[in-house]
């Protein structure tokens, strides 16, 4: 699948990490930095990804910094973003099967490497469950229009 990467100096070295990994995997990856440790703004990586998927440009991305957080508060601005922050891999599952997540979120100094590519891999391949949860993404859709939308 197509999947677009950023990070800022905060996730630099597990990106890092976890590009090679991703690859062997056989994804296509589009990486768009940041490329090293020097000090950069995180929402200037979160934006670049949320509007990549929103746009269908990617199919899914990934983004780390520091903890994750900032990444998944920047990102989730963009209409048709589901950004999650997470940690372990049973949140990893249900924020596919329950909320169709596009965006992952990680924290560079929460995780190591093994843990992230559990995170990972349960991510990428776990389906959405549609059905009543179809409904619920869809209401969150809704409620980003300019008119309001259909909420109930
Ligand atoms: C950068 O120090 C740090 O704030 C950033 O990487 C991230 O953790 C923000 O949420």
């Amino acid at each position: 699948m197509k999947i677009i990467i950023g990070c800022d100096h905060g996730g630099y070295e597990l990106k890092e990490k976890i590009l090679p990994r991703l690859k062997a995997l056989n994804h296509e990856i589009e990486d768009i930095g940041t490329h090293s440790t020097e000090s950069v703004d995180y929402p200037t990586y979160a934006v670049q990804v949320a509007r990549a998927v929103a746009d269908g440009r990617a199919e899914r991305g990934i983004l780390v910094c520091g903890s994750g957080i900032g990444m998944c508060i920047a990102a989730n601005r963009t209409p048709g973003v589901r950004a999650v922050q997470i940690s372990e891999p049973f949140a990893a599952r249900m924020s596919r099967r329950h909320n169709d997540s596009n965006i992952l979120c990680l924290g560079g100094r929460f995780l190591g490497l093994d843990m992230a590519m559990e995170i990972l891999e349960t991510w990428l391949n776990e389906p959405f469950e549609g059905g009543r949860h179809q409904k619920r993404v869809q209401m969150i859709e809704a409620s980003s229009h300019p008119q309001g939308g259909e909420t109930t």
